[in-house]
């Protein structure tokens, strides 16, 4: 199978890039050889591939910049991604997608399910929203996993900024007043894989039905709970090398000590249930993986 892989770079390219090698030769395409901002050139990277199965991990994930840059947001998060959702379904690939939590407004204080109504309070969410709708209105065969508060051992997030933070000051603030699940990028692949791997075995027997996913790690907390979790967890792996963290308080603040561009969800917790349940999988808690990722942290700093 050729499996061709936007965003190559990114968090989530990164490791689909490695877990999906074992589903058929993968083309892991950065931003130089898929440029999601050149909608035009697009359909010739996909002709030159004939993929069986494109996974979309590029996206405009810049939440703040998006604010000042709404053509720049549903460029790439919109009509690139109508473009390759169309090319799927001309080559009868499976397509998949990832989309976000901020497609909900964060009012209600349970976890969202896939049919609870949509209202996006940011660019950004309006921007993953567009994207979502226009796949499924081009139809083919397509998987749409809204995740949340994706971080990895590598790329920008906010994992390895606390734990850099927390090697150079001793007091961090960090918002308390808005709730989801972290989620790290290495699971999200590895649910690809498998999901990926039914859905084409289905998508053969005529059994395959396209639709929206939730796919978060189970358990919530909050941007200070994570930070909390994710720097005592790193004080207690580094052992021996633990005084290199520094930080001895962690305050509560509310989201407005921190001036953004763009309004985030107070609430955004993922109810998986819908793709466990179809997938016959269970989504790790946020605090076992997000202990494994630090482990791939650490070790790469020993070495
Ligand atoms: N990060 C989160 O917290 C989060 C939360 C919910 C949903 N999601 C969704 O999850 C998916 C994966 O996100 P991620 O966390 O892996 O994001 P990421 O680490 O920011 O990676 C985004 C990737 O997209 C690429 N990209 C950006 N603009 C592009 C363009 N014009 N053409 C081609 N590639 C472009 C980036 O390339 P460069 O490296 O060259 O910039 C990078 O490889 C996205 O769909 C995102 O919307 C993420």
């Amino acid at each position: 199978m050729e499996i061709m892989v936007t965003g190559a770079t990114g968090q989530l390219g990164w490791e689909l890039a490695r877990s999906l090698s074992m589903l058929g030769r993968v083309h892991a395409l950065d931003r130089r050889q898929c440029d999601l901002n050149d909608p035009g050139s697009l359909r010739a990277v996909v002709r030159d591939i004939k993929p069986d199965v494109i996974v979309n991990a590029a996206a405009y994930t810049a939440v703040d910049k998006a604010e000042s840059d709404m053509l720049g947001a549903m460029r790439v998060n919109s009509e690139s991604v109508a473009i390759l959702a169309e090319e799927a379904k001309s080559y009868g690939a499976l397509f998949v997608h990832y989309s976000t939590d901020y497609v909900f407004n964060g009012e209600k204080r349970t976890p969202y399910v896939e049919t609870d109504p949509v209202c996006p309070i940011n660019s950004y969410g309006e921007s993953k929203l567009s994207g979502e709708k226009l796949i499924e209105q081009i139809g083919g065969d397509y998987l749409i996993f809204r995740t949340s508060w994706v971080y990895a051992a590598r790329g920008k997030n906010f994992l390895l900024t606390m734990l850099n933070l927390a090697q150079s000051r001793e007091t961090l603030s960090v918002v308390s007043d808005q709730r989801g699940a972290p989620t790290w990028a290495r699971d999200l692949a590895q649910m690809t894989l498998l999901s990926a791997y039914k859905s084409i075995r289905a998508m053969k027997d005529d059994g395959f039905e396209s639709g929206i996913y939730n796919l978060a790690s189970s358990g919530e907390t909050s941007w200070h709970g994570f930070a909390t979790y994710l720097i005592e967890e790193f004080r207690s792996q580094l052992r021996e090398d633990a005084g290199r963290v520094i930080v001895n308080e962690i305050n509560e603040v509310t989201s407005d000590f921190y001036k953004t561009d763009a309004k985030r969800p107070a609430y955004s917790k993922l109810d998986a249930s819908r793709f466990e349940e179809t997938f016959q999988v269970c989504m790790p808690d946020w605090k076992d993986s997000c202990r494994l990722c630090i482990a791939d942290v650490v070790s790469n700093l020993v070495r």
